[in-house]
């Protein structure tokens, strides 16, 4: 008996044993192609020698030192080429080990930013339904996902949610144009309807991410949310978490929308999954600003500014630039996209799909005029990724898109560096396995 539980209890998980580009083998030498970089992570590929020895030579050199205490070069190093990427101007960074734990210091920040010029009021976090922000506590407040909410709403104090921009189920029963963004909109209302004086952030995801699936809002949506936060003084946080570091064909899902957050939080892609890594990321003058009134930044972390972590990120970076692999998950990406509407077009259970560049999510209908759901108990999108697993293509599933509960979709998100030839083996045996499932 394993001396090791996890998330799905009751899954016999096969042991991982090595990886190369888009393929993982276990230690039955079965491999597999991760059409989704496990949850959406892995995007300079598996077994980057580069990387892990970027990683070994700084854990030999000076593995941890305390963040109160010390600074590393490599760090800095990072920080100042990370620093022309981020849509924010002068911005610096603040590290941590997880896009939840980002999640929740983006929010302090943004709180101690209020009340460093003198709005002590605001304490609201305004967050959409239909979204993931973590599953920590204060994470899970504002992730608008109600079946991760579930037995543990009396452990969080509850933040306001928003309807997302998801065009495909709109919550107002509109359509776009016509709609004149209804679901922006929702966000001065209930600015209003708290009061402007006690709202301190709204933080939403640039393209919608595992909650709904990929979902990209319409033309429009993220320019008439930012006039909406400079009215009230709320800060626009950008979670950058899934979407950052080239996933959507750009270094930032942002940058799709002509917008410029005050606050973004970015993760995963940050080292491709070679080590635990979240950013922080803020205007330079901004943190200044706390500086001047408050000395510090009221947040900590054993493990944060991790020099390994930031070898590992150094790398990851090197590995983009130099293989130009945002403009590669672009390319490569549209690609994907048309594949997957070319090969799931007649499949009448597939109502939607929709992406854009690394991301992209297919959205399961029991009829495609009604766009009923199947029934939540039949997990749909889980059986079709369990049968391409048993196939050998690893895809992300998720569930809930209508009111939490019902609803399936799946994520296709592979490593840039996929190939062509595994880009057909992917969509050929999804095809395959939604129509059998
Ligand atoms: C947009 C977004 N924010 C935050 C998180 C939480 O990150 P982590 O699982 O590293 O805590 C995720 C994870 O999927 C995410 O997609």
């Amino acid at each position: 008996m394993s001396h090791v539980f996890y998330r799905r209890m009751g899954h016999s998980h096969p042991r991982a044993a090595w990886g190369e580009g888009a393929l993982v083998w276990d230690d039955a030498g079965r491999r597999y192609v991760d059409a989704c970089g496990g949850a959406v992570v892995v995007n300079v590929g598996h077994g980057v020698e580069a990387v892990a020895r970027a990683m070994a030579g700084q854990a030999a050199a000076a593995a941890y030192v305390h963040p109160t205490v010390f600074t590393t070069e490599v760090l800095e190093t990072y920080s100042a080429r990370l620093a022309p990427y981020v849509p924010l101007d002068d911005p610096c960074f603040y590290y941590v080990t997880s896009g939840s734990e980002g999640v929740e210091a983006a929010v302090k920040f943004a709180r101690q930013w209020q009340v460093a010029r003198g709005e002590v009021g605001r304490e609201v976090v305004i967050a959409r339904w239909g979204s993931y922000h973590g599953a920590t506590l204060g994470a899970l407040a504002l992730t608008g996902k109600p079946k991760m909410r579930r037995w543990f709403h009396g452990l969080f104090r509850d933040q306001p949610h928003v309807p997302p921009p998801y065009c495909y189920r709109c919550s107002f029963g509109a359509a776009y144009p016509a709609c004149d963004l209804a679901c922006a909109q929702a966000l001065e209302t209930e600015i209003r309807r708290h009061g402007a004086e006690r709202v301190a952030a709204f933080i939403a995801e640039p393209v919608g991410g595992a909650t709904l699936g990929a979902v990209v809002p319409p033309a429009g949506y993220w320019a008439r949310v930012r006039e909406i936060c400079d009215r009230y003084g709320v800060l626009l946080v950008a979670d950058e978490v899934m979407t950052g570091f080239g996933r959507t064909g750009r270094w930032f899902g942002v940058e799709h929308f002509d917008v410029r957050p005050d606050v973004m939080v970015l993760g995963k892609g940050a080292t491709g999954g070679y080590f635990p890594l979240a950013i922080l990321a803020v205007r330079g003058t901004d943190a200044e600003a706390i500086r001047q009134v408050h000395g510090d930044f009221n947040h900590g972390g054993t493990f944060s500014h991790h020099a390994v972590g930031a070898a590992a990120a150094n790398a990851t970076l090197d590995c983009l630039e130099e293989g130009d692999l945002v403009r590669v998950a672009a390319e490569r990406g549209a690609l994907l996209g048309q594949r997957l509407r070319a090969a799931l077009e007649d499949v009448a259970c597939v109502g939607d799909v929709r992406g854009l560049g690394m991301m992209w999510g297919v959205e399961f209908v029991a009829c495609r005029e009604t766009k009923a759901v199947f029934p939540p108990e039949r997990h749909v999108g889980q059986a079709v990724c369990d049968a391409a697993f048993e196939r050998g293509v690893i895809l992300y599933p998720g569930s809930g898109s209508v009111e939490g509960v019902a609803g399936d979709h799946l994520m296709v998100a592979p490593p840039f560096v996929i190939t062509e030839a595994q880009i057909d083996e992917v969509v050929g045996v999804l095809r395959e396995v939604v129509v059998q499932v």
